[in-house]
């Protein structure tokens, strides 16, 4: 696909769901191209040591950075700029806002996409660091295609509570870009995510990391009580609407059940705008 520049202007704002006005604003992230990844022809990023190659962030859905006039980035850095102040800016908590988790209403709507490619676009272009954790235990989670299915993490810490994460963490070809797999325990997961120790972890990982922005890419709302369950202990949450499909009512039970969280910025996923497929920019208002 061409890269468009017929993206409406990309607005993004916060949404603090309250019963009878929710707001509904998006920020917007283009569809992504050809892939492409940069940092092959980097020798310094390739002399890092990493468990991901360049090959699997592609795979994974980490697009070329390095154009940074390219859409996607121009896209990205509007939504990460909100994000960034919340989670370090004036008045934030260190250690709490710095949890974002990404979510949405139904599986297929653009989490992963959403939260690797925020993940890759802050680290590669802000100033701070980011340990991108996968909370979502199915088949399409985006640590298969990054080949760490097998790798021991989140859920290993949860049923293991004296394991030190540090050692879980993977690093990326991205000086400033970590993850943190979902685990092996994911036959278990349902069990071990509903528990006190599942949000006791994600404080401490806050905490322990407060300097970096934790990205917390989980399941749908409306599947599973994850996210209901986690949004008492995140600073901000990132919700992911897709165009065309999404349902306003699936919206409203989702903001209703992730409503502990006081700021929810929704996104705008897969617009299409002048028949071409994007993730442009939209934004409205609805009332329940
Ligand atoms: N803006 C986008 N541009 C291109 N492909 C996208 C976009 N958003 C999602 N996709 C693709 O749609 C599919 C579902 O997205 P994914 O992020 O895995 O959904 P979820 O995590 O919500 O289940 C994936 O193949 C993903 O690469
Ligand atoms: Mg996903």
């Amino acid at each position: 696909m061409e890269p468009t520049d017929d993206v409406a202007p990309a607005n993004v704002l916060e949404a603090r769901p309250r019963r009878g006005a929710a707001r509904m604003p998006a920020p917007s992230i283009v569809m992504r191209d050809q892939p492409q990844v940069e940092v092959l022809s980097n020798p310094d990023l390739l002399q890092s040591r990493s468990a991901v190659d360049a090959v699997a962030l592609e795979r994974g859905g980490m697009v070329d950075w390095s154009r940074t006039r390219s859409r996607i980035s121009e896209e990205f850095r509007l939504v990460q700029r909100q994000i960034l102040r919340t989670a370090f800016g004036p008045g934030s908590d260190p250690g709490f806002s710095n949890l974002l988790m990404v979510t949405s209403a139904r599986p297929g709507e653009g989490k992963s996409f959403t939260s690797v490619n925020l993940a890759g676009s802050i680290a590669r272009q802000g100033d701070h660091h980011v340990l991108l954790v996968d909370a979502d235990s199915k088949r399409d989670s985006f640590c298969y295609a990054l080949g760490l299915a097998e790798s021991r993490g989140l859920l290993d810490l949860v049923s293991n509570p004296k394991l030190d994460p540090a050692p879980l963490i993977v690093k990326t070809p991205i000086e400033r870009l970590s993850i943190l797999p979902v685990g092996r325990e994911r036959e278990r997961s349902a069990e071990l995510f509903s528990t006190k120790e599942m949000t006791r972890l994600i404080q401490s990982l806050g905490r322990r990391y407060a300097d970096r922005l934790l990205i917390l890419d989980a399941p749908p709302c409306l599947s599973t009580s994850d996210p209901a369950v986690l949004a008492p202990v995140v600073g901000q949450i990132v919700f992911v609407v897709e165009a065309d499909r999404t349902q306003r009512d699936e919206v409203e039970a989702s903001l209703d059940l992730i409503q502990a969280c006081q700021t929810i910025t929704l996104v705008l996923n897969k617009q299409q705008i002048s028949s071409r497929y994007t993730f442009g920019a939209y934004s409205s208002y609805y009332s329940s």
